[in-house]
């Protein structure tokens, strides 16, 4: 029997997505053979209510050296972090030479506005060529994994931190008992936590199961996070709803009873029991809305095929490779998928070893449908996309219901 990773209650899946490839595994066909699969199963834990995967590959083979996860991809996220970096700097920083860490600073697309204010701040990022990119952005950057080791290291250079900042991060650490540790000695008495990360309410209602994938070994809720880092001395003050992939949720954690806790903290707490977050048979159903969603998108995909329609994927996004891959998506149903990032070009996508190629390839031969694997970017892309549904063309999206728009 597995045990949960935050407080060793017994656990067991409550449902299998089945052999995954790394999200991010994108790969070229002489790597086919050596590809690496594991089981992609989430748990509930109902003791601490925290939702998990029970197996999740090493940390070292998902981010490695060639990790090819950049976040300057996309104009709205970058937006949305420069507003955050601001909205932390107007209400939660500390006024005496303050010092900001971020954990998982990837390129620096946060942290540079913190660097442009000339105040004090480092990026810990495991990645080595992520973290050089950040450098090369001026932004002070520690190629390592967060823990209590590295949180003594950094306040024995630095002393301890107003602000410890993450987004997109904190979901991916599997001991986060550790950086709940690291956090209780880095944070000055009065400083802050704050991350942000896709949230479990959105993904039950949505059923946006591609959300869960191997990077991703905990998919948080307000009830989850008081409990992690509660037991660390530190209390959740406040919560703040993001739209951010496909909708997150903002914690903001202080040592306990140095804050005033808002009010929004029982009201999503509330909102959590109303919705079920705290309750296995929740799952359960979670699980049946999945099958559903696969079998519908499936229906929709070998129809387009049976009446030759051409079908390319939008976004080699790392959540589709569990979309793809539990729902047997091939390359005879979906041709390409156009991606503007780089180092994913000429690639293969993990596991259904569909080709990614430029966005030119789509915008210069528009295809009958576009399968919107980056639908937590739909805003941005059919503004942007204007011209494919004026050539006839249609969007495949599968969250929250398979539908054609
Ligand atoms: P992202 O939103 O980071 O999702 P995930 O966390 O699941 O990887 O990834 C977006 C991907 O989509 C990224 O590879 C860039 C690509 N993309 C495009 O190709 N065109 C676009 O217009 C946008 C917004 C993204």
């Amino acid at each position: 029997m597995a045990k949960c990773r935050i407080c060793g209650n017994a656990i067991s899946a409550f449902m299998t997505f089945g052999r995954m490839p790394l999200a991010n595994g994108f790969l070229t066909p002489d790597q086919f053979k050596d590809e690496y699969f594991f089981e992609l199963a989430p748990a509930f834990c109902d003791s601490c209510h925290t939702v998990q995967l029970v197996d999740q590959p090493a940390p070292e083979a998902m981010f490695h050296g060639e990790y090819a996860f950049f976040s300057q991809t996309s104009k709205a996220m970058a937006a949305h972090f420069e507003r955050f970096a601001n909205d932390t700097m107007a209400r939660r920083l500390g006024k005496t030479d303050p010092f900001v860490v971020e954990l998982g600073s990837n390129d620096g697309i946060m942290l540079r506005h913190f660097a442009k204010a000339g105040i004090r701040h480092l990026g810990i990022e495991p990645s080595a060529n992520v973290a050089e990119a950040a450098r090369g952005q001026g932004v002070n950057t520690r190629c390592a994994f967060f823990g209590a080791e590295t949180a003594r290291e950094i306040m024995a250079e630095y002393g301890q931190a107003d602000i410890i900042q993450a987004a997109n991060v904190m979901c991916h650490i599997p001991d986060l008992n550790s950086v709940a540790e690291g956090v209780a000695l880095l944070l000055k008495p009065d400083g802050f936590l704050i991350f942000e990360d896709p949230y479990l309410g959105d993904v039950i209602r949505k059923t946006s199961y591609d959300q869960i994938y191997d990077e991703h070994v905990y998919v948080f809720s307000a009830l989850s996070v008081a409990r992690i880092f509660g037991s660390h001395g530190l209390e959740l003050v406040a919560v703040e709803p993001q739209v951010t992939h496909g909708g997150s949720m903002r914690y903001v954690i202080g040592r306990k009873g140095r804050h005033v806790v808002e009010a929004s903290v029982a009201a999503a707490m509330a909102d959590e029991r109303a919705l079920g977050l705290d309750k296995a048979a929740t799952y359960d159903q979670f699980r049946r809305n999945c099958e559903a969603s696969k079998d519908a998108l499936m229906a929709a995909l070998n129809d387009l095929a049976a009446k030759g329609k051409r079908v390319v994927g939008y976004g080699a996004t790392s959540k589709s490779t569990t979309v793809t891959q539990y729902c047997g998506i091939t390359p005879k149903h979906v041709e390409f998928i156009s991606d503007t990032t780089p180092t994913k070009q000429g690639k293969c996508s993990p596991g259904a070893h569909i080709p990614v190629k430029p966005y030119d390839a789509f915008a210069s031969s528009y295809p009958d449908v576009a399968l919107l694997f980056a639908w937590n970017h739909a805003q941005e892309i059919f503004a942007k996309e204007e011209g494919f549904k004026a050539s006839g063309g249609r969007w495949l999206v599968y969250v929250p219901e398979v539908t054609f728009i």
